[in-house]
């Protein structure tokens, strides 16, 4: 089977779509929600998929006493890991990877897609200075054509991050996006919350969530 034959649920973990999970995508995807619901119950999924993009890393065993005198086997992280956002709708999902991880060390990428064509532009990035020798969730709501992630993740490759060491976490992917990463890049792991139909000539994902960005912080139109 070829890698474009291969079913997408193969080249990405998508969360189990349990109805709790469903019900904060109807939340969230509902044209009139409130921004204060858009935010909180955005960040209840951001939870989920960096708990699952923690998942995809390496485990090695490690042993603690417990306060009653006990051995317990235990497990930890055998690298470094470090996030990276891409800014500005990136910043969201950072901002829950903080509350669950306060110590981890954070880098930024700001890519913007030009309104007009669509094609992503590097402006700045500031990674942290060992790059190479961590992990990376690399975090962006939005999978769309896949033309931003596809930028940053060439980015950490230059800065020498092995391949296999990213872990691209998102809210929603469009196959399109999904298969323009796993042809240039197959080690790269994904997890997402929400495979799409398709994206719409605007580039947008269908049903989507409309501009996240802007939705999340509050630069859309006023209601
Ligand atoms: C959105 C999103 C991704 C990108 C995905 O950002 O956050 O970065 O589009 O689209 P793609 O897969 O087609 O490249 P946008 O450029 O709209 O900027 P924002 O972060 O300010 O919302
Ligand atoms: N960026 C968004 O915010 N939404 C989409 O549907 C696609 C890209």
């Amino acid at each position: 089977m070829t890698t474009e034959t291969r079913p997408l649920q193969d080249a990405v973990h998508l969360l189990p779509q349990t109805e709790q999970l469903r019900a904060l995508h109807t939340i969230i995807r509902d044209r009139h929600a409130d921004r204060a619901d858009f935010v909180s119950n955005a960040s209840r999924i951001f939870r989920q998929v960096l708990e699952a993009g923690l998942e995809q890393l390496p485990y090695e065993p490690h042993e603690v006493q417990t306060p009653v005198g006990r051995t317990y086997h235990g497990l930890r992280l055998t690298s470094q890991v470090c996030g990276v956002s891409v800014v500005r709708a990136g910043d969201s999902i950072e901002a829950e990877l903080r509350v669950m991880m306060p110590g981890i060390r954070l880098g930024k990428i700001l890519i913007q897609r030009d309104k007009v064509t669509k094609l992503p532009h590097l402006y700045y990035s500031a990674l942290p200075l060992d790059i190479a020798d961590r992990h990376v969730l690399l975090v962006d709501p939005m999978l769309a054509t896949g033309g931003t992630a596809l930028a940053a993740i060439q980015l950490l490759l230059d800065k020498g991050v092995p391949e296999e060491h990213i872990v691209f976490v998102n809210l929603l992917s469009a196959p399109e996006g999904i298969r323009a990463v796993r042809e240039r890049y197959p080690a790269v792991r994904m997890v997402t919350s929400s495979i799409e139909e398709r994206l719409d000539e605007n580039a947008y994902m269908q049903p989507g969530i409309g501009d996240f960005g802007d939705r999340y912080f509050g630069t859309d139109a006023p209601q």
